[in-house]
């Protein structure tokens, strides 16, 4: 629910419940009050009271505008009294303080108690005469001898009708309480259901701050508060990466400074060797210098191949080359692949096969060039680490429901059970490749850092001195 929608019925509740509230306490009041009090707070009495304030408020104003001779007259008292006595009421006429007309036995008492209510602001002025409570309206006169009085029209009220007027006031005073009430609750609930996703987003920020990226914002609250939350979350998410990514920078960073001065040292420790001997003159025949430099020749070979497969491996690992995906033949792309190879293969007396089984797969989508690299550096392992007389390199083409099976097998060397885990970290070479063959260490890692660049996989199956298979798992195209 979003925040606007909550106010809006936040709002409606707290003018409907006081509402609902009065209802229902008009209902139980009428109801109490008619079967246990026997006392019928009807809209009837209501309209009886208000008939019986218009009556003597009528009254007096026919008073009002009569010229002060008839005041006195018989005929007037009587039509008053005739007017009063549809509601029971009462008319006393007061001369010089003294009561010149009176339809009911009132004492002086009484009299001044009816002027006093008179003149005071309640809506409903009442006096109780001999145990009857009476509505009173007062209006003053002057006689035409020019002496003053006053009228006093009394009505007598029911004693339900003096119940309501408490009725009211307490109705009103509910529907106030109520209303309050209702207010300060709703107003609490809706506080807190914007202040507690708040309070566990500041403590989140604050987690943040001091650098524990690891807290979790979970989202809760308002739509409008959850936004915010998973706002935040991505932005933790983002900066959590990015530090990650620059712990990998330094991480990287430090591993080529240690691995090239290890791995480079060696080359570069013969090249000076080599270069000593020729200047000290112990390469003494064109032959010999010959050879020295061809030796050189070679480990700066050897150098170049490292340093381009560190900065590659390097930018594979950190994800800065794009990928170029296009569909490709898969059994044209063996062949050409089959076809490069096949020179360097051939010098080491080693023979390529390709055994296609594929059925349904005729395509995939690969990064060409870089998928090609992989294969080569497969099958360059493969005559690298041959040990046999008759080498036999083959590729196998296969398919699963969802994959595309590349297997590259040899019958060389094999690798150690113990290795074979291993081949695929950065600058691992088995001790044998070490301190024989060329190599960075690189081919294997760069292999699965571009297998797994196209959402794939690579493993390897070896038995010692038997031969290795190097199996790549393709996702095929759906
Ligand atoms: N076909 C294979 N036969 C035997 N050993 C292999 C084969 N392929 C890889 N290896 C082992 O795995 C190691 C890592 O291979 P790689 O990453 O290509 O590095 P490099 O070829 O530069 O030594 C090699 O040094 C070698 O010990
Ligand atoms: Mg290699």
């Amino acid at each position: 629910m979003d925040i606007k929608k909550r106010l809006i019925i936040f709002n409606t509740i707290t003018v409907v419940v006081p509402f609902i509230i009065v209802c229902l306490t008009i209902f139980i009041f009428m109801f109490v009050s008619s079967k246990v009090f026997s006392t019928n707070i009807s809209y009837d009495n209501f309209k009886k009271l208000a008939a019986t304030k218009f009556e003597l408020i009528n009254a007096v104003k026919d008073v009002s505008k009569l010229n002060p001779e008839s005041i006195e007259t018989a005929g007037f008292q009587e039509y008053l009294y005739q007017k009063l006595s549809a509601i029971n009421g009462e008319v006393i006429i007061i001369k010089n303080n003294s009561i010149i007309f009176a339809s009911k036995d009132i004492t002086k008492i009484d009299i001044e108690r009816c002027l006093d209510e008179a003149k005071t602001n309640s809506i409903k002025k009442a006096v109780k005469i001999d145990n009857i409570s009476y509505m009173v309206e007062t209006s003053s006169l002057n006689f035409k001898d020019s002496s003053t009085g006053n009228i006093i029209l009394l009505a007598p009220l029911e004693k339900s009708m003096d119940i309501f007027e408490k009725f009211i006031i307490t109705i009103v005073a509910i529907f106030f309480a109520s209303f309050v009430a209702i207010n300060i609750f709703m107003s609490y609930l809706f506080s807190k259901r914007i202040l507690k996703p708040i309070s566990l987003l500041k403590k989140a920020t604050a987690e943040i701050s001091r650098g524990d990226l690891s807290f979790e914002i979970v989202e809760s609250g308002d739509r409008e508060i959850k936004e915010l939350c998973a706002d935040f979350e991505g932005m933790r998410i983002q900066l959590k990466d990015s530090i990650r990514m620059k712990m990998k920078y330094d991480d990287n960073r430090k591993m080529l400074v240690s691995s090239i001065s290890h791995d480079l040292k060696t080359p570069i420790t013969s090249i000076k060797g080599y270069v000593e001997g020729i200047l000290d003159g112990v390469a003494n025949t064109p032959e010999k210098t010959e050879k020295y430099l061809k030796t050189i020749y070679s480990k700066a070979e050897q150098i170049d191949i490292m340093i381009d497969d560190l900065l590659l491996y390097s930018k594979l690992d950190l994800n800065q080359i794009p990928f170029n995906y296009e569909k490709t033949d898969i059994a044209e792309y063996f062949d050409y692949c089959i076809e490069e190879s096949a020179p360097e293969l051939q010098k080491s007396d080693i023979k390529i096969y390709l055994k296609n089984d594929l059925k349904e797969a005729k395509y995939f989508i690969i990064d060409r060039e870089r998928m090609r690299r992989v294969i080569l550096n497969i099958i360059d392992n493969s005559r690298k680490y041959m040990n046999k007389e008759n080498g036999q390199v083959t590729i196998m083409l296969r398919e699963t429901n969802s994959s595309i099976i590349i297997e590259i097998k040899d019958n060389g060397s094999g690798i150690d059970k113990n290795d074979i885990n291993k081949i695929f970290d950065r600058f691992y070479r088995a001790d044998l490749a070490r301190s024989g063959t060329k190599g960075s260490g690189l081919g294997l890692a760069i292999a699965k850092e571009i297998v797994e660049g196209h959402k794939g996989k690579i493993w390897a199956v070896s038995c010692e001195n038997e031969g290795t298979s190097i199996v790549i798992s393709l996702a095929k195209i759906s």
